[in-house]
């Protein structure tokens, strides 16, 4: 019998606090139009000094198992997509299963920064359709905030902080993913990337880091391998399961730009109506963007039983790809 990965919890959250585009222009030389004529951001959630990715991810992960029904005792694999991660380790993923009180089930982070959540859909449903999970908690949870040059207007306009999750059950009645396509490109990697990370080992006991811990982007260059990648990846992926663009419900991209959203409704003839986007409160959330989008909808109704739903992103690595999930 054919195993199909149900998505079968959705929760969301984000902090309270709200930056918005005119608390921005006191911060650096930007406008609101220019930011929500080129982005469609209006605002952004900030997380609190000191919240952990683990924490701010943790009510989204109670909220989808809530919805479930399932217990986090009944969980077998929790995968935790973040390019932002509290610590090297012990990794997010492991903090949220304490967070929630999972049992002893593998728990790990998948790093393909915005990429993050159509990355770890594949690998949860390769899981589940192999046999090897029956019920998997993927957390998408980011706090950008912290890793943003805050005079970069270039970038401290687009990126803001929040955390989804969803619960897939193993499934065999033909609902589910149908199928992802995942691709990177290393060639590219600098069209934008974060340090972060600790130097390489100088018999120094002094903390050392990168000079280029701030997120950095060559944002036009990134615009446009954008638009063609999420265009190419997600026909592959129809053609692939010959499903034709006109027969998508609803798309639901990474929200990274409203304008790189609408060029690849454009370039894959569907209509602007049928692209889930929710921007302009939140900006970019990396690889949360998808599940937070998703979670909205579903609650506003523009998910039913039965549609079909695309999701597709594109983020550092540079990585991109598409899942497609029959509700
Ligand atoms: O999530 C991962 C993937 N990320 C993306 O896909 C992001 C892709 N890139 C973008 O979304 C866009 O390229 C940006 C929103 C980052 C920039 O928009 P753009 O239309 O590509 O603008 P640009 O970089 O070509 O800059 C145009 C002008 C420049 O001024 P000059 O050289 O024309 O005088 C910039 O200095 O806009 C200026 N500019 C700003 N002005 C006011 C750049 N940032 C700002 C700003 N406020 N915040």
């Amino acid at each position: 019998m054919n195993i199909m990965s149900k998505i079968v919890g959705m929760g969301s959250s984000v902090p309270k606090k709200r930056l918005t585009n005119f608390d921005l222009e006191k911060m650096v030389d930007t406008s609101d139009e220019w930011i929500f004529t080129r982005t469609g951001v209006k605002e952004r959630r900030i997380a609190d000094p000191g919240t952990t990715v683990a924490e701010l991810a943790a009510p989204a992960a109670i909220d989808a198992l809530k919805m479930a029904g399932v217990d986090s005792k009944e969980l077998d694999l929790i995968i935790c997509a973040t390019s932002t991660p509290d610590m090297m380790f012990p990794s997010t993923a492991c903090a949220i299963q304490a967070l929630i009180g999972a049992a002893e089930c593998p728990a790990f982070d998948l790093l393909a920064a915005c990429s993050g959540f159509v990355y770890s859909l594949s690998v949860a449903d390769q899981f589940i359709r192999s046999g090897s999970s029956k019920t998997v908690l993927l957390v998408a949870s980011e706090i950008y905030s912290k890793m943003i040059n805050w005079e970069d207007r270039g970038t401290c306009v687009l990126f803001g902080d929040g955390s989804a999750a969803i619960v897939l059950q193993a499934n065999n009645n033909s609902e589910g993913v149908l199928g992802s396509e995942i691709h990177s490109d290393g060639k590219f990697g600098s069209f934008i990337k974060a340090g972060g990370m600790p130097k390489r080992h100088n018999f120094s006991s002094e903390p050392q880091v990168e000079a280029d811990y701030f997120v950095v982007m060559k944002g036009s260059h990134t615009f446009k391998v954008a638009v063609k990648k999420m265009t190419d990846v997600s026909l592959s992926l129809l053609e692939k399961l010959t499903i034709s663009p006109a027969e998508i419900d609803l798309i639901i991209p990474h929200q990274a730009n409203e304008r790189i959203m609408k060029a690849v409704a454009k370039s894959l003839n569907v209509d602007e109506g049928k692209v889930f986007n929710n921007i302009a409160g939140y900006g970019n959330t990396s690889a949360a963007s998808i599940p937070l989008a998703m979670t909205e909808a579903y609650m506003a109704n523009r998910i039913n039983k039965g549609d079909l739903v695309l999701t597709v992103a594109f983020g550092g690595g540079l990585t991109w790809g598409a899942n497609l999930i029959r509700f």
